[in-house]
């Protein structure tokens, strides 16, 4: 099959996004230029397969996933930057030691399960404080996506590229300075904070006396005390005591109330502003630092010295826009209609051409199975023209339906008012529903002549469910949606499906042993040198080791659902 490689800026129909000189702005783009016969010809080519640097797939996939807290723990490395508004009336949450309002920036959770970590005593009978605050104006603030509060490499790229204009695996933990500097950056965009995520949602204030007003501030019981100094690594041969793993598990808890679409609906996105560092056209530098590596180890970090100008010039024309701006798509709207449609009926598709035995009757259910789903473009007449050739090319006409229907208009009247970002976000569910039909409606134009018009005894009923199979695995793994990532067999009432998450990464407080499998603690903790721990103070789990992603380690680098117990007795996590 060819790759659609030089075809895939015309896929996107139009010209080229992006004139790249310094001086022209970047969502000056040029009216859409009329499609020519031959570009049709190949837009709906069923052998024409997405380029292998094509990224519609993860623009798709990312800006659908946009804050919710499955997809985002399970791919860490952000790839959004999208301005959001905190709606008055909000309640931030913060945790401390001591009865002060902070009076420069500071960390507020969505959720008090996950302030109250952080809400320790200095002394024991002390308790803690924790306050609580309403927004009184609506917050103007900017999200990073992806699991941006964890403190391991790829997760802050973004952030980082603000703030510092380079990624320094040293400075992970430099939290300190990270929320000071992007606070002095957001000035001049009168921008209140930034949100991250972790085991559940925060944000970055900036000030905590500007929109916001205090509910309460409370001594609470708080149990915890803060580790004494110098730290000394978790001893894990000693049970964790039963408060603090509940006080974890509560914040897994709320953390998973956003694990699906909408997500956390307490920041509302302004999704004509968003950036992304999928976009080939201004960031042409992550292309080749994303070749041949699978998606969990995608990183901002290389977008290079002219790629992080672009994206300091982009994000000034970002929050300088006045709003609203845009053409009123719901794009949101728009993507949950293509998942809807498609994510268990692909799923349900796969199943089903899973088969070993009786395959005659896989392969005829499977075909009638996938024409109920295309009902609506099964224009009638489209019909092969040519018995004896193997060719799908007839069923073009209905490719084309399939793909095309649900953003005519968006390519038509509405396309004058698009952003810049729009377009971006127009080019994806293009690209993304190009690729679904392509495979869909081959498979059905395959049926056809396969079942309808050849000789029953020429059929090998076998190698064509392989086939279809493998077309079905293809387009899954392409697309790579969230919705298909599940426990399997689903979870007892007893536990909760959870994606391994920063900071409780099983075993990760005990450094790497050479010859000895990570996941193990030590054998013999006392023959642990102090030296040999990258041991970093981390505000929510005190010292832990500095995570690097050299280790093949599958959970880490490769986080996968895991059913884990959600009341006592609790197991690892
Ligand atoms: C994809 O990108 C790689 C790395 O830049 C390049 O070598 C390759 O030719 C590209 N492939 C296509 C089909 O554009
Ligand atoms: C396909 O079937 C095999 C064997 O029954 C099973 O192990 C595998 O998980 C199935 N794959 C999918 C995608 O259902
Ligand atoms: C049908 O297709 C076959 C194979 O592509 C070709 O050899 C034959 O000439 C075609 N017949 C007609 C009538 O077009
Ligand atoms: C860790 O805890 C166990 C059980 O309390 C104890 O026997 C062991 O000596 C401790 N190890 C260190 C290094 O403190």
């Amino acid at each position: 099959m060819k790759a659609l490689g030089a075809l895939s800026s015309l896929l996107v129909a139009g010209p080229p996004l992006l004139a790249l000189g310094a001086q022209i702005p970047f969502y000056a783009i040029a009216d859409q230029a009329p499609d020519t016969a031959r570009v049709l010809e190949e837009r709906w080519n069923f052998d024409l397969a997405p380029s292998p640097n094509a990224t519609d797939n993860y623009i798709f996939e990312t800006v659908s996933s946009l804050l919710q807290q499955w997809p985002n723990t399970r791919y860490r490395n952000g790839h959004n930057i999208v301005p959001v508004t905190i709606p008055v009336n909000t309640l931030l949450y913060h945790g401390t030691w001591h009865k002060e309002v902070p009076s420069g920036p500071e960390w507020v959770a969505t959720d008090p399960e996950h302030s109250y970590l952080f809400c320790r005593a200095h002394e024991a009978g002390k308790g803690c404080w924790h306050l609580t605050l309403a927004v009184t104006r609506p917050l103007n603030v900017l999200y990073f996506d992806g699991s941006s509060a964890a403190k391991m490499q790829g997760c802050m790229d973004s952030q980082d590229l603000i703030a510092w204009g380079h990624v320094e695996r040293k400075r992970i933990f430099d939290e300190w300075n990270r929320i000071h500097d992007l606070c002095a950056w957001g000035k001049k965009y009168n921008l209140d904070g930034y949100m991250r995520m972790e085991p559940n949602f925060e944000i970055m204030l900036c000030d905590f006396t500007e929109g916001v007003e205090v509910v309460s501030f409370l001594n609470l019981v708080g149990r915890h005390v803060e580790r004494p100094l110098p730290p000394l690594p978790r001893n894990v041969t000693e049970p964790q005591d039963d408060e603090h793993l509940l006080a974890i598990h509560r914040v897994i808890e709320s953390g998973h109330t956003h694990n699906h679409f909408p997500g956390e609906t307490r920041a509302q996105l302004d999704l004509t502003r968003l950036v992304s560092f999928y976009d080939t056209d201004m960031f042409p530098n992550l292309i080749e630092s994303r070749y041949n590596q699978e998606r969990f180890f995608h990183r901002p970090a290389s977008i290079g010295e002219d790629g992080r100008q672009r994206l300091l010039q982009r994000l000034d024309e970002v929050l300088t826009t006045s709003q609203p701006s845009g053409s009123g798509v719901d794009w949101t709207s728009l993507i949950r209609v293509v998942k809807h449609r498609y994510a268990d009926r692909l799923e349900i598709l796969r199943y089903m051409l899973n088969k070993t035995e009786n395959t005659e009757q896989t392969l005829r259910d499977a075909h009638v199975y996938t024409q109920s789903i295309l009902p609506q473009y099964l224009r009638n007449g489209v019909r092969p023209d040519n018995s004896s050739s193997t060719s799908v090319q007839w069923a073009s006409p209905i490719f084309e339906e399939c793909a095309s229907t649900h953003t005519r208009t968006v390519r038509g009247t509405l396309y004058p008012k698009l952003t810049y970002s729009e377009r971006l976000i127009l080019s994806s569910v293009d690209g993304t529903l190009r690729e679904i039909c392509r495979v869909l409606v081959g498979i059905w134009a395959d049926g056809v002549l396969k079942l309808e018009l050849t000789e029953a005894t020429a059929l090998d009923p076998g190698a064509v469910v392989a086939d279809w199979s493998a077309r079905i695995n293809d387009l899954t793994q392409w697309l790579d949606w969230s919705e298909w990532v599940k426990c399997r067999p689903e979870c007892g009432f007893e536990e909760t499906c959870y994606i391994p998450t920063w900071p409780w990464l099983r075993g990760a407080e005990w450094p790497k042993q050479p010859g000895k499998p990570p996941r193990e603690p030590p054998r013999d903790p006392g023959a642990v040198r102090a030296e040999d721990l990258t041991l970093k103070w981390d505000r929510m789990c005190g010292w832990v080791k500095d995570f690097t992603l050299d280790d093949e380690e599958d959970d880490w680098s490769r986080p996968q659902p895991k059913c884990v117990r959600r009341i006592f007795p609790y197991n690892d996590l």
